[in-house]
């Protein structure tokens, strides 16, 4: 490491702070990486991948020799002057962002910060954090420190392909000097830069998911109305999406969104509102909508088999999208909980998320492929769009299933190959 160039500090190594550092690392920074979970740290040190990210592995072994891994913040705060926070916010029983992480954090600071530092946050923190910490740092006395804003836009499951190629890169701070520096951190990515203050980049980041959930729950909508019309939603998706104002993505119908980050930051949006005063109407009906969206799954299956009581259902794919072992907030869950609610019997096959499985859907006979699980099933739902699907071993499960039925809950399967099989298909809205 060349003596003028410090490494970037990386505090909290989930995927965002992962993904981040080792990225960083690739476009040629030293990087430090710091985790409470001494476990993590451990495995990472042994060259092992904590998390599961396509291509994740395979980055961090090329940059081993710039990454080093500690639970010490004092170590951080000493070999780096730029660290970036990359601590979990989940939501709190009411909505709002539990900030309690980046809390933890920053009253350590007074101990372990000497001289200048720039603190970058990549965590998604509600409108106006950045300035309640500005203030509470200056109150602190932790040190003479810069904060700027610098949300991430990763997508789980192509998280290195979305940081090497941004659309853009948002850098939000008080004193534009300590934002350039935090630029240049990316001067090798082809993206355009904004830089504006802090709480408008953080309003981006809000502002980005919940338009993106908007439009899937518009196009759920739509796809609710297609069914009663006889209209191919997926045909009005693409037809909608050539008009350039509109664009062509996120606009898949299916038994709505999951994940760590839509569901989350849209309820934090709707409260970072309604704390100010303002009712956010158009996101209550996203939420809504993206709940109703999961239980007409069940709604199909009782059409095609009456009751649920004694039935058994399979679900293929657990993770909240391909791709990635992430099953938080996943539509599988509150699905499964609902078919076991009404009585039926719930068995389920993920390519990768089984381990994760076991604590996240009590009760769900987990299979190891997709003919265990339909073995004895009244109908199979496609939950998640693993391309393992795209072939499923059609034959073999219409003899294997007491009830040749499939829901295709992500319109992924071609409807005519699974009729000309012998299965009644449904899709959503097609
Ligand atoms: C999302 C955003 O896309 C990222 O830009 C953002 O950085 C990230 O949240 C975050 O805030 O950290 P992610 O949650 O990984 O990324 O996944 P997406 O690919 O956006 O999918 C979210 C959910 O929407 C999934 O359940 C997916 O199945 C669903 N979806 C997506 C649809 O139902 N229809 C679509 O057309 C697209």
């Amino acid at each position: 490491m060349n003596s003028a160039e410090k490494a970037i500090g990386v505090i909290g190594i989930g995927y965002v702070g992962l993904v981040t550092g080792t990225c960083l690392a690739e476009l040629g920074h030293h990087v430090c990486c710091m985790d409470i979970d001494a476990m993590k740290i451990s495995m990472l040190e042994k060259g092992e991948t904590p998390i599961y990210e396509p291509g994740l592995p395979e980055l961090l072994e090329k940059n081993r020799e710039r990454m080093t891994f500690t639970t010490s913040l004092e170590e951080v705060f000493a070999a780096c002057e730029i660290v970036f926070i990359a601590v979990d916010t989940p939501p709190t029983f009411t909505g709002d962002a539990d900030l309690s992480r980046v809390f933890q954090v920053l009253s350590s600071l007074p101990g372990v910060s000497t001289g200048h530092h720039v603190l970058v946050m990549k965590s998604t923190v509600p409108v106006g954090t950045g300035t309640k910490i500005s203030s509470e740092l200056a109150r602190q006395e932790a040190g003479d420190i810069d904060y700027v804003s610098n949300p991430e836009f990763l997508r789980e499951g192509t998280a290195i392909d979305d940081f090497m190629h941004p659309d853009r890169i948002v850098i939000g701070s008080r004193n534009p000097e300590a934002g350039a520096r935090v630029a240049a951190l990316y001067e090798k990515l082809d993206a355009p830069v904004l830089e504006t203050n802090v709480p408008t980049a953080e309003m981006i980041k809000y502002a980005s998911n919940a338009f993106l959930a908007t439009k899937i729950s518009f196009i759920n909508e739509i796809a609710n109305v297609c069914e009663a019309v006889g209209a191919d939603v997926t045909v009005v998706a693409r037809g909608m999406g050539q008009d350039h104002r509109i664009g062509p993505y996120f606009l898949d119908a299916g038994i709505g969104f999951g994940g760590s980050c839509f569901p989350k930051d849209v309820a934090a949006l709707k409260q970072i509102a309604g704390n100010s005063g303002y009712h956010f109407q158009l996101l209550t009906a996203v939420i809504e909508v993206n709940e109703l969206q999961k239980r007409r799954v069940v709604n199909k299956l009782q059409k095609h088999l009456g009751a649920l009581t004694d039935k058994t259902i399979a679900l293929l794919g657990l993770a909240f999208k391909p791709n990635t072992d992430d099953l938080r907030e996943a539509s599988s869950i509150v699905l499964a909980s609902r078919l076991m609610g009404d009585g039926a019997n719930v068995k389920a096959y993920d390519p990768i998320a089984l381990p994760n499985a076991a604590r996240a859907v009590r009760g769900v006979l987990l299979c190891d492929d997709v003919l265990s699980a339909g073995e004895g099933s009244d109908a199979a739902v496609l939950v998640t769009e693993w391309d393992e699907f795209a072939d499923l071993p059609l034959e073999k499960m219409k003899e294997l299933m007491n009830h040749p039925l499939i829901i295709d809950g992500r319109n992924f399967l071609d409807p005519e190959k699974i009729r000309a099989a012998g299965f009644t298909y449904e899709g959503i809205g097609r």
